[in-house]
């Protein structure tokens, strides 16, 4: 997840000076009782609110076997699809160095797993909301070229001391956007698929606001990263939120 605050000053390290080994063995039985409990409950939380290449990507990947997934054997499926694979973090990574990764389609999973005590609370990103939020969307052949252009647009923006349009873009997007599918709201977004709480909020509570989404609002809508949205983007499909993403340059994307 990103922070909305983004400084320019700092160097950009490589962004493999952040990659750990995933140390898949060192997982415990109840690290993977967790994650079996937390995938069957929001595979039948999400039921059909999800865009449907979310549950392709579910099977084409194989998440559902038990257990957290090990990325190799991920990757080894990931990568030769999409051009994108998996590597292993201690926890959230700056922004600069989240968005190069993805400019490379490499995206970090945090190598360790909420317990059982905290399923519904989350204070950093574990490789439950990583894993099951985000990679199956990035088997997707368009959702994939988009996080990449995304990474890009990032790592452009934040050298212009404007870190934060990407940020907003990302935000309403990959993590918390809504699109429309057969006529039907949907959830789009990691962050909206990988919640329990939030997932059923984010399109059924009426003490939210949502708006077509566009890139210039995305660009332009500030988000909240400690609490629900009180706002989410609602695109017209998929295929207009990768449009919108792509049809921006960095040029654009600072006028917008
Ligand atoms: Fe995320």
């Amino acid at each position: 997840m990103l922070q909305e605050t983004i400084t320019k000053d700092q160097p950009l390290e490589s962004w493999n000076d952040y990659v750990v080994p995933q140390c898949w063995e060192s997982f415990t039985e109840e690290d993977h009782a967790v994650w079996d409990l937390l995938f069957a409950r929001q595979v039948e939380l999400l039921g059909t609110r999800v865009v449907s290449p979310f549950f392709d990507g579910i099977d084409l990947l194989r998440l559902s076997h038990p257990g957290v997934p090990e990325l190799a054997e991920l990757n080894a499926i990931l990568e030769p699809r999409t051009g994108w694979r998996t590597v292993a973090v201690p926890g959230l990574v700056p922004d600069e160095i989240f968005f190069a990764m993805l400019s490379e389609r490499v995206f970090p999973i945090g190598n360790f797993i909420r317990t059982r005590e905290q399923l519904d609370y989350l204070e950093a990103p574990d490789c439950f909301h990583d894993l099951f939020g985000h990679i199956p969307m990035l088997a997707h052949h368009d959702f994939a070229e988009m996080a990449e252009h995304i990474g890009r647009l990032g790592l452009s923006a934040i050298a212009a001391g404007e870190g934060h349009r990407a940020a907003r873009l990302y935000w309403h997007s990959v993590e918390f956007g809504l699109a429309r599918e057969g006529g039907e709201l949907k959830i789009l977004g990691a962050g909206l698929a990988s919640s329990f709480g939030e997932s059923h909020f984010s399109l059924e509570s009426e003490a939210v606001e949502r708006m077509p989404f566009s890139a210039e609002r995305a660009v332009n809508t500030p988000y909240r990263h400690d609490a629900f949205q009180p706002r989410y983007l609602v695109s017209r499909s998929l295929d207009e939120t990768v449009a919108e993403v792509l049809g921006l340059t960095p040029e654009i994307m600072m006028e917008l």
